[in-house]
């Protein structure tokens, strides 16, 4: 058994998103550990082991300093599953958990599959003593399943021994590695005090031990799903009361910025948009959702599924709205949609706003020209479902590209650029009269007014406000 070991070597089932930059830096951050992320997907690792390092396969700010710094020395990427799993003294699962597409739960519980086929994986090829750890977001008690397929490989073997525990991650994406190096608190859920000790000794090498909380394993599960609830639910709140300003004259921006300057509200996660997209957000609200119901608990999973419902209005209502104010109809009008991802600092479009309204959009015969400074053309494509074959929208290479010919701009994703635009020179390129939807509040409406634009913001109505 290795249990009264250090833990030399770590192994990450899942190259994502997450796997990616939390074992990055722990890598960095933890030089006498090697740390080996494996993936079944080949193109995926290829791309995290390609010599140029702007290859990655995802773009955080930061990370890719510190890849260039660890990999090869104490950072491996590979698709070795099996050796890798039966050399760690530690596997962390960071595989995927999407919301399950059919089935019972279809739409709404998580798809547990990867999960499972990775405490499969562990439960066949580790050896002695190893500690499993979940950093995926997991419905709570998933644990216990694991323990299971786990222990039902100890009566197999007797030189196998498993310690479960919870450890979710809490990044956002694109301020992921300052999140992972200044965490508000790092969470660890589990039974087995040393297996937790081992964990919290990795950790301390960079994180105070005031951040680190241990709770028991269903404590965490759930906090992490609550977490997510928690800021989704402030986003709902703050955008299911731009419609009542815009309708009454009150200005979302002045709303929020009194409420956040109360401190017991907090001045965080109550920005107005066209609501919230990335993988968890919409995934774990309704995860939740699923497990109230399944314990009967009715009334508590109607009040988290509206989190979700006022997200669905927001952007479907933004998409009415723009095809209103275009005298009701986009058919053969060009529109410019600036910025595809779900948020600023990030390639990922997963659930992004985006897609629903320009999906909107093509479906009403509006031509659209688009442009974000980090998503590529194929992604558009298949987030769209449409080839750019079909000319039913372009990809544009940069703001001003993208607004040549165009009737309307629709800024979707709040990137810098889309803050510091030249509305004079845009305004030449456009056709008359040009529109700008700005549904992030981030665009200087008095430059874009006094360059003949007329002007939509999220939250106001110009007219009424005077
Ligand atoms: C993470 C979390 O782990 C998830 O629970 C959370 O809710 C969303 O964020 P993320 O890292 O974003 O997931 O997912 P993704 O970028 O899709 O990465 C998962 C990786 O796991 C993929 O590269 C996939 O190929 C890999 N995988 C999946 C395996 O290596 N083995 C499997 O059996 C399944
Ligand atoms: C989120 C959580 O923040 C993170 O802790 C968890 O680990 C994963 O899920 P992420 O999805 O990467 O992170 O991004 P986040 O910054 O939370 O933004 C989510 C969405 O909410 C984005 O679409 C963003 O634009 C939107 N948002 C955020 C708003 O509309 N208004 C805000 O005030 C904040």
């Amino acid at each position: 058994m290795k249990l009264d070991r250090e833990i030399k070597k770590i192994c990450c089932i899942g190259a994502g998103y997450v796997g990616g930059p939390s074992m990055a830096v722990i890598a960095h951050k933890c030089p006498e550990i090697i740390v080996n992320v494996v993936d079944i997907n080949e193109e995926r690792i290829a791309s995290w082991n390609d010599p140029d390092i702007k290859a990655l396969p995802i773009y955080e700010p930061g990370l890719a300093e510190i890849i260039a710094e660890c990999r090869g020395k104490n950072l491996y990427f590979s698709t070795e599953i099996k050796k890798q799993i039966s050399q760690a003294d530690m596997i962390f699962i960071s595989v995927n958990t999407p919301t399950k597409t059919r089935g019972i739960g279809a739409g709404k519980a998580s798809d547990l599959k990867w999960v499972e086929a990775s405490a499969r994986q562990i439960s066949e090829y580790a050896s002695g003593f190893t500690i499993v750890v979940e950093k995926s977001t997991l419905p709570v008690r998933t644990a216990q399943t694991i323990k299971q397929i786990l222990q039902s490989s100890n009566k197999q073997s007797k030189n196998k021994k498993f310690s479960v525990l919870s450890n979710p991650e809490f990044l956002a994406e694109g301020t992921a590695i300052n999140d992972l190096n200044y965490p508000d608190r790092v969470l660890i859920g589990g039974e087995d005090q040393e297996s937790i000790k081992k964990l919290i000794d990795i950790y301390l090498h960079w994180v105070p031990r005031k951040k680190i909380i241990t709770t028991n394993l269903w404590s965490s599960e759930l906090s992490k799903l609550l977490s997510n609830a928690f800021l989704a639910q402030r986003i709902s709140s703050i955008n299911s009361v731009t419609a009542l300003c815009e309708t009454t004259g009150a200005d979302i921006k002045e709303v929020a910025e009194a409420i956040k300057s109360d401190h017991r509200i907090g001045k965080d996660f109550l920005d107005p948009g066209p609501g919230f997209g990335g993988s968890c957000f919409k995934k774990d609200i309704l995860n939740l959702v699923y497990i109230c119901d399944h314990y009967g608990l009715k009334q508590v999973s109607s009040y988290w599924e509206k989190v979700v419902d006022i997200n669905n209005w927001q952007s479907e209502r933004i998409l009415n709205v723009i095809i209103e104010k275009l005298f009701g109809t986009v058919s053969d009008k060009t529109i410019s949609i600036l910025g595809f991802a779900f948020k600023a600092n990030t390639n990922d479009t997963r659930e992004s706003p985006a897609i629903k309204i320009c999906r909107g959009l093509l479906e009403e015969g509006c031509k659209l020209k688009i442009y974000d400074p980090k998503v590529s053309s194929q992604q558009i494509e298949k987030e769209l479902c449409m080839p750019l074959t079909e000319k039913k929208w372009s990809f544009a290479n940069s703001i001003i590209d993208s607004v040549k010919g165009s009737d309307a701009i629709v800024v979707i994703t709040e990137w810098q650029e889309f803050k510091d635009m030249d509305w004079e020179s845009l305004s030449k390129k456009m056709r008359s009269p040009s529109w700008l939807f700005d549904t992030r509040s981030i665009c200087d409406i008095e430059e874009a007014k006094n360059h003949g634009f007329n002007i939509w913001r999220i939250g106001a109505d110009l007219n009424l406000m005077n």
